[in-house]
């Protein structure tokens, strides 16, 4: 370590719990001079100061950056970085964490990563990529059901049918080109259905450069037993117990790697952190899909058990000497429950009061990221769908899941709800393990 460490001024962008996770790890940098966050939330405010600058204005937010003498951007969600914020700030001559926009299309079009996949093959589900409905109903009726049919665009989680009959299949194609979705369904992907456990692996590049990070499962459903609609995740946990030595090899060397080599080598290159969502298939890992960010509520564990300085490896990451980096972790598992309003997915009160959150957070190795709230003074209020992540970490899920609802317990807001069974499926393999 230098004597005198650089002091920086930092900017984060985004609202949600992966926001305040975030904030929280970049908040404990020896690096850091000042944490902004954009627009940041109740939670964030405790550990950055919260601006209201709109992402969408890319001019609004370099004129920030010059006015703040902000050193490096971190961008959260996938939105901004769709929309080139990352490209716009280097053209201001302003370091950012993320991809460009042209990378970012490994999660703002389907059918580029599926062409990535088949340009330098990538292990993946078989597919069709058609911009009509004649087409796309004519490769389905071969195909038969059942079958998946995607969006190509971001349609917020919404844009994946999994239809079970053929008749499914062609309503879902027919309404996404009637316009249901948007820009994002004017093509659609048309899928084989995966069969296996699905898995979630990141890793961070500089474009050139890999460092793996961790495995996390979620659970998207809104209700326990993995029923009810889906939403952006009901919770989570890391590492993912089926991610053995032997299939993160597999992931880095077979999915990982070449899509890293196969963007440089298109003129690309991805830096930022790769989000791939695997089925773990009898044939091995499969990609179902890539983000080019961190998941939500997946980084709320990986934070947790992060021991190395988060800034330094943003920053390494974005001046292309990941090389220079190990990443260094805690032992044992993390394990995140969302608390939301309820009738989220669906329509949802906003405003109610949540107390309690100081005896929650006080338990040993417990964090509260907030994701949807507001503070007026020492009052928190919810005013978002997913409203609390309620995240622990101990020696491995089931310990982890014990502590994160011993503080959820301590929790009264009458108004929310939350799973009671997050981890089960690692729970219960950990429990087969140990007999
Ligand atoms: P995506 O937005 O592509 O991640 O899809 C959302 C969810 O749909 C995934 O997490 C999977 O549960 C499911 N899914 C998507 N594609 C497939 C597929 N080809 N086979 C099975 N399940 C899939
Ligand atoms: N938890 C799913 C996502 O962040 O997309």
């Amino acid at each position: 370590m230098p004597d005198h460490l650089p002091q920086m001024n930092v900017l984060l962008i985004g609202s949600g719990g992966r926001e305040h996770a975030l904030a929280w790890a970049l908040a404990k940098s020896p690096l850091l001079e000042t944490l902004y966050c954009a627009p940041g939330n109740g939670g964030i405010e405790a550990v950055a100061k919260c601006v209201a600058v709109d992402a969408a204005d890319h001019g609004a937010v370099i004129a920030f950056c010059r006015e703040h003498d902000i050193d490096f951007v971190v961008v959260g969600p996938e939105i901004p970085l769709v929309a080139g914020l990352v490209d716009d700030l280097a053209q201001a001559g302003i370091q950012a964490f993320g991809p460009s926009a042209t990378a970012a299309q490994l999660e703002g079009s389907k059918t580029f990563t599926k062409q990535l996949c088949d340009e330098f093959n990538i292990p993946t589900a078989r597919y069709g990529s058609f911009d009509n409905a004649a087409e796309a109903r004519a490769y389905v009726t071969a195909q038969g059901a059942p079958i998946v049919i995607k969006a190509d665009g971001l349609a917020a989680g919404k844009g994946v049918i999994m239809a079970q009959t053929l008749v499914e299949a062609l309503a879902a194609i027919d309404d996404c080109f009637a316009g249901s979705l948007g820009a994002a369904g004017s093509e659609v992907v048309v899928e084989e259905w995966l069969r296996g456990e699905e898995a979630s692996f990141f890793a961070l590049s500089d474009g050139k450069n890999i460092v793996p990070l961790l495995s996390a499962q979620d659970h998207k459903r809104a209700f326990d037993g993995d029923k009810g609609p889906n939403t952006g995740g009901m919770g989570a946990y890391a590492p993912a117990p089926i991610m053995t030595d032997e299939l993160i090899a597999c992931t880095m060397s077979e999915i990982i790697e070449p899509t890293v080599k196969g963007m440089a080598q298109r003129g690309t290159p991805f830096r930022g952190v790769l989000y791939a969502g695997l089925m773990i298939t009898a044939e091995g890992p499969k990609l179902i899909e890539y983000n080019v960010r961190f998941g939500d509520p997946e980084c709320q564990v990986l934070m947790l058990l992060l021991k190395s300085d988060l800034l330094s490896a943003l920053l390494a990451c974005a001046q292309d000497r990941l090389d220079q980096v190990t990443l260094e972790w805690h032992g044992g598992a993390a394990l995140t429950v969302v608390m939301a309003a309820k009738g989220y997915p669906g329509a949802y009160d906003k405003g109610s009061e949540i107390k309690g959150l100081g005896k929650a957070g006080a338990l040993y190795e417990v964090e509260i990221f907030h994701a949807g709230t507001a503070r007026d003074g020492d009052k928190i209020t919810a005013i978002g769908g997913r409203v609390l992540n309620v995240t622990a970490r101990a020696g491995d899920v089931g310990a982890a899941q014990t502590q994160a609802y011993a503080a959820v317990a301590k929790i009264d807001w009458p108004q929310g709800f939350y799973r009671t069974d997050i981890g089960w499926r690692a729970v219960l393999r950990e429990n087969e393990g140990s007999q």
